[in-house]
């Protein structure tokens, strides 16, 4: 049986003040989560002061990205992944779809920072997903796999054993518009299905989360399907109460 995990993507927003008042507000809630593996993903620099403020391990902290570098040098405004496990960090997210789309990051950039948080014993939640160009035209699967196949290549299919996946359709990050659970479910089982050709113990252990706009009133929905083990929560993890909601969904 697969353990659901909710990740809270902050993105580029908080302060000291604000992340002060969210954090209380899920420390006050803590007890309340069910069955759920539980992380929050603040920017880097509020790593610290995040993991410092929760009340309880229940809730771990990750990052948002890191450098590929696996070492210290001069890599002027980079974060390493050593540095983000000094800091508390046990998950980054990797290869979200706005550091693809604003920053160029490329399917082989991706795996190799896949590695690199592997070898460090930081998860990485790899993220995977189409835009509507590419969903329209047909091309999903295809677009999906190289995703996928980038970082086989590089990690192989053990490398899943300790992956996160989570599949974000680029349209319906930010905008209000969700996946259907039936169209969410038809893609996640074509990533396990993927897996599975290679190592069936492997696809079956592996945790795929949804995210795009998922909110407190549709994540009972998606995450009944058979093969949503959870979601990236990225607006709705801003509100504790939304926040909670959406982890007791799961558990
Ligand atoms: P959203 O973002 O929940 O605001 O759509 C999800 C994400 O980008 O991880």
């Amino acid at each position: 049986m697969r353990k659901p995990f909710v990740a809270g993507n902050w993105k580029m927003h908080g302060s000291k003040a604000s992340i002060l008042s969210l954090v209380t507000d899920l420390n006050s809630k803590i007890s309340e989560l069910g069955n759920v593996d539980v992380a929050v993903c603040p920017p880097a620099i509020y790593a610290d002061f995040t993991k410092r403020t929760l009340s309880s391990e229940r809730i771990s902290v990750g990052a948002q990205n890191m450098a590929s570098e696996p070492v210290q040098g001069a890599f002027t405004g980079e974060v390493s992944v050593e540095m983000l496990k000094d800091m508390g960090c046990e998950y980054v997210i990797l290869g979200h779809s706005e550091r693809r789309s604003i920053y160029g990051e490329t399917d082989v950039e991706v795996a190799a920072k896949v590695k690199v948080a592997l070898d460090a014993g930081v998860t990485p939640i790899l993220c995977v997903g189409e835009t509507l160009e590419e969903r329209e035209s047909g091309t999903m699967e295809q677009v999906i796999a190289a995703q996928l196949d980038a970082v086989l290549t590089v990690v192989g299919i053990s490398g899943f054993n300790n992956t996160v996946i989570a599949y974000e359709p680029v349209w319906a990050i930010g905008t209000g518009v969700t996946a259907s659970p039936e169209q969410a479910q038809e893609v996640h089982a074509f990533i396990r299905n993927k897996l599975a050709q290679l190592d069936a113990t492997v696809a079956d252990r592996v945790i795929i989360q949804y995210g795009g706009s998922v909110k407190p009133g549709n994540a009972k929905e998606l995450f009944g399907q058979a093969d949503i083990d959870g979601g990236l929560i990225g607006g709705a993890s801003l509100d504790a109460e939304d926040f909670i909601a959406i982890c007791k969904a799961a558990g």
